[in-house]
């Protein structure tokens, strides 16, 4: 009987000196752990190469073991890009880069929608690093699924009915809820819906992947609502499907970084009573095209 398959060796061939980056699959779909990697450190062009050469192929890379302050969690993620300021979600006073995700017995997690980051904005990330500081014994796992290898699973008749479709996205459904309506408008005005394609093409890969979701999406714009909430409910159904998709089990100083172009993530939240307290940096992406 045949045993797990070994962990593959990088190499980083043809980009100077051996990264010592080792990438174990964690699901044939999506994800990929990497061992041999000390984020704490200032790493080598090769070794960040490499990082985003796997993130590139798994789409959600994750570490383990990363004890690693605030300013070092910056510092690895400016490796590969500017980073975004988010408007609504709490962030560290010191440092308005990191996020705070916390929940606990008085705030019971409430992000348990599929959904790719920020796609409101006309620009969203490109990707999210998320550290895990206190987790809880049992449950709070998260789950990632492969939004190329959904789109690739339609019809090619689906397919051809998507392509050139735009779609709206827009804030209020999820981040505008208990918003005070002064501060609402203010918001409105200063982030209006985007308008984005619904297959989007990856600008590193060219690949191309679905691109709505249940959080964020309000319609598929030139289409009746009813017409609308239907396709795009038989979408998100195909993307919850889960052979496309990893489920990860946190522990402190866990790290994921994904691609939040091709994938959509689902923070499970059935972990209340417990706390489960999370930072998180993110990237800042392109217009997707
Ligand atoms: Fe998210």
């Amino acid at each position: 009987m045949a045993g797990p398959s070994p962990a593959r060796r990088e190499t980083a061939a043809g980009r100077g000196p051996a990264t010592g980056l080792s990438i174990r699959k964690l699901a044939p779909a999506i994800g990929a752990e990497i061992d041999g990697v000390d984020l704490r450190e200032d790493l080598s062009q090769a070794a960040i190469d490499g990082i985003r050469q796997a993130l590139l192929d798994h789409r959600v890379i994750f570490f383990r073991d990363q004890d690693i302050t605030s300013e070092q969690h910056i510092a690895f993620a400016r490796r590969f890009g500017e980073l975004e300021v988010h408007p609504f979600t709490p962030n560290r006073k010191d440092h308005p880069e990191v996020i705070l995700l916390e929940n606990g017995p008085d705030n019971k997690s409430r992000i348990n929608v599929w959904h790719s980051d920020v796609t409101w904005r006309i620009e969203p990330s490109l990707g999210s690093i998320l550290r895990a500081v206190e987790v809880p014994e049992i449950g709070g796992d998260t789950i990632w699924t492969n939004m190329v290898a959904v789109y690739a699973s339609l019809s090619d008749e689906l397919q051809q009915r998507l392509d050139g479709l735009f779609a709206i996205h827009d804030f209020t459904h999820n981040f505008g809820r208990g918003m005070n309506p002064d501060r609402l408008s203010a918001m409105q005005k200063k982030f209006p819906p985007a308008r984005h394609p619904v297959v989007r093409t990856h600008p590193e890969t060219g690949e191309k992947a679905l691109y709505v979701n249940g959080a964020f999406t309000s319609g598929i714009e030139g289409m009746d609502a009813n017409e609308s909430d239907s396709l795009l409910e038989k979408l998100y159904r195909r993307a919850q499907v889960p052979e496309f998709q990893v489920r990860f089990a946190w522990r402190e100083n866990s790290i994921a970084f994904w691609d939040n172009r091709t994938t959509q993530h689902y923070p499970i939240s059935d972990y209340w009573p417990q706390s489960r307290r999370m930072e998180r940096v993110t990237v800042i992406g392109d217009a997707p095209f």
